[in-house]
């Protein structure tokens, strides 16, 4: 499956889930994750992406591998629903979108 990185809290700009086939995109507060158990493995998402926060199971960053399990786990969360059309980044987008480190803001 694909999985959702760091880059994407605090920007969320859906642009994704427009081009997802099987519409596995899963919206929380400030951050995407893919359902892993739904993901056909199109890479269609992968260049939608304007900070390139979605990688290859296989080829997440050393540094975010964690998001492995994040991406399995809020998939399923109750409130955590499926979001196909794009809408508008989150108003601070821009400020964020070169920040490292984010796992520690995102809200569940
Ligand atoms: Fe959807 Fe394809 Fe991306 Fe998987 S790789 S999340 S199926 S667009
Ligand atoms: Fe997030 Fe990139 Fe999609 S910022 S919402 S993974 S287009």
């Amino acid at each position: 499956a694909y999985v959702v990185t760091e880059s994407c809290i605090k920007c969320k700009y859906t642009d994704c889930v427009d081009v997802c086939p099987v519409d596995c995109f899963r919206e929380g507060p400030n951050f995407l994750v893919i359902d892993p158990d739904e993901c056909i493995d199109c890479t269609l998402c992968v260049a939608e992406c304007p900070v390139e926060a979605i990688y290859a199971e296989d080829d997440v960053p050393a540094d975010q591998q964690h998001f492995i399990q994040i991406n399995a786990e809020l998939s399923q969360h109750r409130n955590w629903k499926p979001i196909v059309e794009k809408k508008d980044p989150l108003p601070d987008h821009d400020q964020w979108a070169n920040v490292k480190g984010k796992t520690q803001y995102l809200d569940r």
